[in-house]
């Protein structure tokens, strides 16, 4: 007997996301070099395992609330008005499964079947299957095609009376891109005028390169009163599998989503928001400048490499940790990364990321020196073999 799926799962049935995802070890028991995920491969900084290990022991092995643990929260709200001068409290912060959790339960809480919602194209790919599984519709909004910043005009296009929420991500997964103050304020005018909600995505906050500085959502304060805010341990503490992240908003903006939350999982890990609420206090220390310094050279490592491959063009990226490499062929995306993949080098195709990123592969540096060196070799002679 099978039971056909709902239609819900059924509008996600045929995306990218849905076929991805040979974890790195399987990857590389085959002998392909794994470039394709955004999982750190630093391990967690041991002095946040000691304090999941401490909490476990001291009890924290019952349901939390379903908020989310009251001195994470209050550490989160904290943090927020020290980096973004806001005025947060414990109240305005709800723990969630992974930034992922955070997301869905934003989209959930906040948008009917038939609401529009604008994300920018190229962008990650969970934006879209999450609008489609609630029902509600992805717009796109193209970035400028010739650096994958701001197009404020065609924003300003995509609005219409439909429109409730726009879903921003900087820095920018795929593209590395992170958007300036005055790319910001145009955003704000947008939001502000059409009174859209505006879902911020700032996961990469603290992977930022060249001491350029990050301006966020929360720094401009009308639109902070319209976003909520999305943010989580896995990039910026190599936490990925310990499922953490948030959702911040004011004005009971955080409300909805909660219910959805609490309806969904009820609560998160308790000992995992311990370790997450150890690691707040580690930030700015010696392992996250550490973690820089080696993103940093991987980084230039990886650009250099991929600079003198004739038919491949990469900015230098601004942020996060991916290469965002156009390639000339007359092979689509997708099939080039099979093609990539024949050849020993796991990477994503672009078009995942929408259909501006048609053309184009995303590389991740969060992956050892060797392996990007031999994954980029190996990108550079596969690439002499591709169709003009
Ligand atoms: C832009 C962006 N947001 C959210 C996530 C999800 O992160 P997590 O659910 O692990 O917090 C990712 C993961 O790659 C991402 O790139």
């Amino acid at each position: 007997m099978t039971i056909p799926a709902s239609d819900a799962v059924k509008r996600i049935a045929g995306t990218q996301r849905t076929h991805q995802a040979t974890p790195a070890t399987a990857l590389r028991e085959m002998g392909i070099v794994p470039l394709a995920s955004g999982d750190p491969n630093f391990a967690t900084p041991a002095y946040i395992c000691e304090a999941a290990a401490s909490a476990l022991r001291e009890g924290y092995t019952h349901y939390a609330s379903s908020q989310g643990d009251p001195e994470l929260r209050a550490a989160l709200a904290e943090q927020l008005n020290e980096e973004h001068g806001q005025n947060y409290t414990a109240d305005d912060v709800l723990i969630s499964n992974g930034s992922s959790g955070a997301i869905y339960a934003a989209v959930a809480g906040s948008l009917n079947p038939g609401d529009q919602a604008l994300l920018f194209d190229p962008c990650f790919s969970l934006y879209e299957d999450v609008l489609k599984l609630v029902g509600a519709e992805p717009v796109r909004v193209p970035y400028r095609r010739d650096n994958f910043h701001l197009d404020p005009e065609a924003l300003e296009r995509a609005v219409t009376p439909r429109t409730k929420m726009l879903i921003l991500n900087t820095p920018c997964n795929p593209t590395a891109v992170m958007l300036s103050r005055s790319e910001l304020e145009a955003i704000e005018e947008v939001v502000l005028r059409h009174e859209l909600l505006l879902l911020s995505d700032e996961i990469y906050d603290h992977v930022v390169f060249d001491g350029r500085p990050f301006v966020s959502a929360l720094d401009l304060p009308e639109l902070a009163e319209r976003t909520l805010l999305v943010n989580g341990f896995s990039k910026t503490y190599a936490m990925t599998g310990w499922r953490l992240g948030y959702l911040a908003g004011k004005n009971g903006l955080t409300e909805p989503a909660a219910a959805v939350q609490r309806t969904m999982i009820h609560s998160i890990s308790a000992f995992s928001q311990r370790a997450g609420l150890a690691a707040l206090g580690g930030l700015g220390g010696a392992w996250e400048r550490e973690m820089l310094e080696i993103y940093d050279r991987r980084r230039r490592l990886g650009h250099e490499l991929l600079a003198a491959v004739p038919r491949f063009r990469c900015a230098l990226p601004e942020a996060a940790f991916y290469f965002w490499v156009k390639v000339e062929s007359s092979l689509s995306s997708a099939e080039m990364c099979s093609f990539f993949r024949e050849n020993g080098v796991a990477v994503r195709s672009g078009s995942e990321f929408g259909p501006g990123g048609e053309g184009y592969i995303r590389l991740t540096f969060a992956a050892s020196d060797e392996e990007i060196a031999e994954g980029i070799e190996r990108l550079a002679r596969a690439a002499e073999k591709l169709p003009p």
